[in-house]
This record gives C-alpha cells, sequence and structure tokens, in this order.
C-alpha cells in the first residue's frame, strides 16, 4: 500500500468509525482529554473468558484521533487479555501506519492511552508485571 491508500485508509475510519458508541455493562470504562486541544475519547470494554470481548469508543476530535479509536478498536476486538494488555505505542503506530509529526503525536496515541488508563483502572494489579509496565509508560506519557 502507498502512502495515499494509507491516508485514505485513516479517513475511511474517521467518516465510518467501527466499533462507535458504549458497551452496555462494561467491566472497563475511562474518558479523557487530549490536555492541548480538548479532544476526547472514551473507551468502554467488556471482558469474557479472559478475552476483550467488546470494546466500543466515542468522543469527538480530529481524524487521526478518532480514526486510531476506530482502528483500534477493530484490532484488539475479540483478543486474549494478555495481548491487550501488551499492546504498545509503537503496535498503535503500526496499525495508524503512516508518518505522524511530533506535533500530532498525543492525537495518535489518545485511544491507546485511555485504554490503558481503563485498564490500569479496573483490573487487578496484583505481581502483574504488564500492569507494572503500562503504569510506568503512562507515567512518561
Ligand atoms: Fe485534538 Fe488531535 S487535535 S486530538
Amino acid at each position: 500500500m502507498n502512502s495515499v491508500i494509507y491516508r485514505e485508509h485513516i479517513l475511511d475510519h474517521y467518516k465510518n468509525p467501527q466499533n462507535f458508541g458504549i458497551v452496555e455493562c462494561a467491566d472497563i470504562i475511562h474518558k479523557e482529554s487530549n490536555p492541548l486541544c480538548g479532544d476526547e475519547i472514551e473507551i468502554s470494554a467488556k471482558i469474557k473468558n479472559n478475552k476483550l470481548a467488546d470494546i466500543k469508543f466515542r468522543g469527538h476530535g480530529c481524524a487521526i484521533s478518532q480514526a486510531a479509536a476506530s482502528i483500534m478498536t477493530e484490532n484488539l476486538k475479540g483478543k486474549p487479555m494478555e495481548e491487550i494488555m501488551r499492546f504498545s505505542r509503537e503496535d498503535m503506530m503500526n496499525l495508524l501506519a503512516i508518518q505522524i509529526s511530533a506535533m500530532r503525536m498525543k492525537c495518535a496515541l489518545l485511544a491507546r492511552h485511555v485504554l490503558n488508563k481503563a485498564l490500569l483502572k479496573n483490573l487487578n494489579e496484583k505481581n502483574n508485571e504488564n500492569h507494572k509496565r503500562m503504569k510506568k509508560e503512562l507515567q512518561n506519557e
């Protein structure tokens, strides 16, 4: 795929977001905004049999932040929680697959940031290496 197709992929997700809304009786939920612009994303999810059975987002913001949330939820839905906990900044950037300037980095990573906060807030943190790593990462963001 060339860069034009990648950009179209982002615009397509922005115009037709996947998994937009809220998960009823969610096990994890968190809302946060980008402090630089006030744009906002809320992530809600249901966990079943140690898998991310359902995940949705809602909010408002620029094309990159909203498309990133759509692409992320599409990609993570149904995956084992162990994999969800390891979903990194690099994984998010690979999913977006476009060049992101330093100024737009917060836009690109907002959805993942909110997901991590939701996981940290709602999941058991007993001796969990992923939990410790996520906490450390969030402190540096
Ligand atoms: Fe606000 Fe991108 S400009 S999240």
